[in-house]
């Protein structure tokens, strides 16, 4: 028999359209005492409580009172291995790479230490109400097993791929760009479309990787052009510079990536923060996405990504951690750091948008919008379910609220895990229990 139908109890909200592109109140739909009906891991129906209750009578409920569900959320670009070395003082882009990165994905080496940190990476984005990430793994073909295995036992849609870097890297993290080429190949038939899994060919970035490395996964993606690619671009002034001397005939850094066949629809480039206009137009005649990661592009002191250029320039724009450069698990604080670079940019970002970049803006960005990150019948089921007073500071600040906007915004400011009362994946309440 059929597992059970079940309902889930809350207020409710979606979107119709992109709150960037329309006025708020025309692509938002708040249902103050709504359900949610899953059947076999996805959205079935949605709608007010009392109207699926009726139709639905053999269905068990979880009423979730007051609080508030959303698709859950979508993290468009982090490291996994890079979990046990967050937060780590006191360098810029290239010298924390050294310092503290490659020391620590050396470490993966070790099949038992990926499997490790990759159940506790996902139990972390689990009890901060994230369903699905893209993630860099390490050159280790064993870490990319690791991620999709855990991923596998706890039903995520996880994107991930093996990072690849054959110069500029220590020994014991380079390959070639034919190991490259054929562990990426390897993995990607072993695990793409297995289940939720989504491999994404990953170069790390232009430094990284020879030309001829480029050009090998660049074929590769050819070959795939459904698999997602992802890998960094424009992040920091004093990388700018050194891309420019590592490739002096591109035009700029996009091309070293252009002329190589990793620029096309798929393409998932992270921070995008020093584009020049010639760059943001020919990411979005090609179909790519870049990736906002605003607590690593403050943390790291990399600059401030310009939200209103890049949506005027009609670019698909995910929203992301990017953990550990960046200095948080959450995409509650994430929204909230992409609030502050807003401000600082002069764009005050409406709390609509920032809960759409966090579900249908990084779903639409790596093509699987309507898979995920959105309410509506025929999405995966995969919710996190927001308590909006969770801490003393926010439920005082969330009773005098008057509009759905006011009662989420100082939980989108303020909120961490405390906030996440339930994370439901393909159906299934996953939430860690914090001993
Ligand atoms: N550029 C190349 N590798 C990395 C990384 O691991 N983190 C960040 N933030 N930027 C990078
Ligand atoms: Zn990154």
């Amino acid at each position: 028999p059929r597992p059970a139908d079940r309902l889930i109890l809350g207020q409710l909200l979606h979107f119709t359209g992109d709150p960037f592109a329309a006025p708020v109140d025309e692509v938002t739909r708040h249902e103050r005492r709504g359900a949610v009906l899953l059947r076999d891991g996805r959205i079935h129906a949605t709608g007010p409580a009392e109207a699926l209750r009726t139709a639905h009578p053999q269905a068990e409920v979880i009423d979730h009172g007051d609080a508030l569900i959303l698709p859950g959320f979508v993290d468009a670009h982090a490291h996994y291995p890079q979990t046990a070395m967050i937060a780590s003082w006191g360098k810029r882009l290239i010298d924390w790479l050294n310092t503290y990165t490659f020391p620590e994905e050396m470490r993966f080496a070790d099949p038992a230490y990926a499997a490790t940190i990759a159940g506790r990476y996902l139990d972390l984005l689990l009890a901060n109400g994230t369903t699905t990430v893209t993630s860099f793994c390490t050159i280790h073909p064993a870490s990319v097993d690791a991620l999709f295995e855990a991923a596998e036992a706890r039903g995520m849609a996880v994107v991930a791929g093996k990072t690849c870097m054959d110069r500029n890297a220590p020994d014991g993290l380079r390959d070639t760009a034919q190991s490259a080429y054929d562990d990426s190949r390897a993995l990607l038939l072993k695990w793409h479309g297995r289940g939720r899994a989504t491999y994404a060919i990953t170069p790390r970035f232009s430094p990284t990787s020879t030309p001829e490395q480029l050009e090998a996964l660049g074929a590769l993606w050819g070959e795939h052009p459904d698999c997602p690619m992802q890998t960094h671009l424009s992040e920091q002034t004093e990388e700018l510079s050194w891309v420019a001397s590592l490739y002096p005939e591109a035009r700029d850094y996009l091309d070293t990536y252009e002329q190589r066949g990793l620029l096309r629809e798929g393409g998932l480039y992270g921070h995008a923060i020093w584009l020049t206009d010639r760059e943001r137009d020919r990411l979005r005649e090609m179909g790519a996405a870049v990736v906002h990661c605003p607590t690593s592009n403050t943390f790291i002191g990399s600059g401030l990504f310009d939200m209103a250029a890049t949506k005027a320039a009609g670019l698909s724009v995910g929203l992301a951690t990017d953990t550990g450069g960046g200095s948080s698990f959450s995409m509650l604080r994430t929204m909230a750091a992409a609030y502050e670079i807003g401000q600082l940019s002069g764009t005050a970002l409406h709390p609509a948008q920032l809960l759409w970049l966090a579900t249908e803006g990084s779903a639409g960005a790596l093509r699987m919008g309507g898979a995920i990150g959105r309410l509506a019948p025929g999405a995966a089921a995969d919710l996190v379910v927001l308590d909006l007073a969770s801490t003393p500071a926010i439920a005082q600040r969330h009773a005098e609220a008057d509009t759905l906007w006011e009662a989420v915004f100082p939980t989108i400011m303020m909120g961490d895990d405390r906030a996440v009362t339930e994370t439901y994946v393909a159906g299934i309440a996953r939430k860690p229990q914090v001993a």
